[in-house]
């Protein structure tokens, strides 16, 4: 057998630059400000952290409008800063791993600039430019994913532009081979100052259909849907071009040593999956976005737990993901007492886990009154709760001002629970979400079955809303049981019999010894072990 590697061991956290800490009381977070909280992370146990975009940008979309990939956007601090955030989470044992943008770039990149400049700057071919329908519309249907059509029109040339975001962050053209080796010299720059591996934003969108055909209409499309479901994207994303692409980008890391290569893709299951690369490697961890998607019931979970798991090559490894800055957070979605079952799901789960910073002390959502409105999503489609404000309100550190975010006004209000649900109160409660959080982290970490063991669903007799599965490696195997439901329930198998609890969701059941029949409270979920 081979030998894992960091990342299929690990426990990822993501870290949202902006929201995470402030150091010098601008209201925003920053480089200095992550450092300062490194400590926190080693206490809690995760092992690597994905820090969103830091570069140098207009802050259309908050960093994923890059002006230039090889700095440090001031608002963040510094390449001193960032060298020295490197090592002092390497020195503690935490991997790091930076956001990568390649689909688009500010309109303010001075490639764009020089593209627009003229029909005949040698740059012109690196953006998507094309020419206006004979009735002057844009060159075809595609709608872009903040809503409106997809094309801009430029004036002074007289041709559209493609943008798959906003208008002020224009696609790159990754047929250009000019455009793949500048590209591929960004990785480079940040894989030589250090950096473990990286996230790579929207992976699924780096090629497009070359003859640019219509999307077709999606026939389920529903008015409170958002514009860009009007269509199936199925020639603007997913092009099979697409993993080319991606095997060129792995190759420069594999140049590299120990480096991981995640993608952020939304697609179904089947598709998702192929982004593991099958003649060559591609990414190691195409994220699974399915807990965030699925309704929260024990069927439907624990059928998307099978299909996942059944799918994926012997030789890759899954990844489950539970929050993300883009998507209603946990506790929000599903509720507090649902939210630490979700926590014991994923980390109980065949695949590394990543957690979104916040949920691991159960931030709730405020509501963001239309005068605090920062993202541009919300802006251009209101009203249909697509704005991604509340998921990215500051951390919540303690029972100080701003709950010791920062000494400044928050560039976001924070969530209104802060005076309570913070890390310093939370840490000293041992029925909290965070020592629950932590106590499932040490004990995965400890555990070769819930490291590396196979996953195998349960049977078992009664139950309502109850998911029970097994994992196990070699002779060392864990039982995990969790009930979705907000009702009293049990369930009853001759293998659960003589098994102690080692984790549970709720105070004072860890070291019972259960029977066959066990008993759980709403909400409660249970990790069984041989004793
Ligand atoms: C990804 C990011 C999201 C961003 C978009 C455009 O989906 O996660 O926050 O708005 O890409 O870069």
């Amino acid at each position: 057998m081979r030998k894992p590697a960091w990342w299929e061991q690990g426990i990822i956290y993501e870290i949202y630059a902006r929201s995470f800490q402030d150091s010098n009381g601008d209201g925003i977070g920053d480089l200095k400000g992550i450092t300062s909280r490194l400590e926190y992370l080693r206490w809690l146990g995760i092992t690597a952290l994905w820090i969103t975009p830091i570069y140098p940008s207009p802050m259309k979309d908050f960093g994923y409008d890059v002006a230039n990939y090889h700095d440090v956007d001031p608002v963040f601090g510094t390449l001193a800063d960032f060298d020295n955030l490197i090592e002092q989470a390497q020195g503690r044992g935490l991997r790091v791993i930076l956001d990568f943008v390649p689909n688009h770039t500010s309109d303010q990149h001075p490639w764009f600039r020089e593209s627009r400049s003229s029909r005949s700057n040698p740059k012109r071919d690196w953006y998507i430019w094309r020419n206006a329908k004979p009735d002057g519309g844009p060159p075809n249907n595609w709608i872009s994913n903040f809503g409106g059509s997809g094309w801009e029109w430029d004036k002074a040339t007289g041709q559209y532009y493609y943008h798959a975001f906003l208008k002020e962050q224009p696609d790159l053209n990754w047929r250009n081979p000019e455009v793949r080796a500048a590209m591929h010299n960004v990785l480079r720059f940040w894989l030589d100052r250090g950096i473990d591996g990286f996230r790579v934003d929207v992976l699924w969108h780096l090629m497009k259909d070359p003859q640019f055909r219509d999307n077709p209409p999606n026939p389920a499309y529903d008015p409170t849907q958002p514009e860009i479901d009007k269509y199936l994207q199925i020639h603007s994303a997913d092009h099979p071009d697409t993993h080319y692409v991606v095997q060129e980008i792995r190759g420069v890391l594999d140049t590299y040593k120990d480096r991981v290569l995640i993608g952020e893709i939304y697609l179904p299951i089947e598709r998702l999956v192929a982004y593991y690369g099958r003649e060559a490697g591609e990414a190691h961890l195409p994220f699974n976005f399915q807990l965030l998607q699925t309704p929260w019931n024990s069927r439907r979970v624990g059928a998307v737990i099978r299909e996942y798991d059944g799918i994926i090559p012997e030789q890759h490894w899954p990844n489950w993901v539970l929050g993300n800055h883009d998507k209603p957070r946990i506790a929000a979605r599903i509720g507090h007492p649902q939210a630490r079952v979700a926590a014991m799901l994923l980390l109980t789960l065949r695949g590394t886990p990543t957690l979104y910073y916040g949920d691991e002390i159960g931030i709730a959502e405020r509501a963001i009154a239309k005068e605090f409105v920062r993202d541009p999503w919300e802006r251009n489609e209101p009203g249909l709760g697509l704005g991604r404000d509340p998921q990215r309100t500051p951390m919540q550190w303690d029972g100080s001002p701003n709950a010791g975010f920062t000494t400044g006004i928050p560039w976001l209000p924070l969530s209104p629970d802060c005076s309570t649900c913070n890390v310093e109160r939370l840490s000293n409660d041992p029925d909290s979400i965070l020592s629950l959080y932590r106590r499932l982290i040490f004990w995965r970490q400890g555990s070769a079955a819930l490291m590396e063991g196979k996953y195998r669903q349960i049977e078992f007799s009664g139950g309502g809303d109850l998911l029970c599965y097994e994992r196990r490696a070699g002779s060392d195997r864990a039982i995990v049981l969790l009930n979705f439901g907000a009702a009293h329930d049990a369930a009853e198998a001759p293998e659960f019999a003589g098994l102690k609890i080692a984790v549970a969701t709720h105070a004072g059941r860890e070291g019972e010894i259960v029977d066959a029949k066990v008993k759980l409270q709403p909400n409660e979920g249970l990790i069984l072990a041989p004793v």
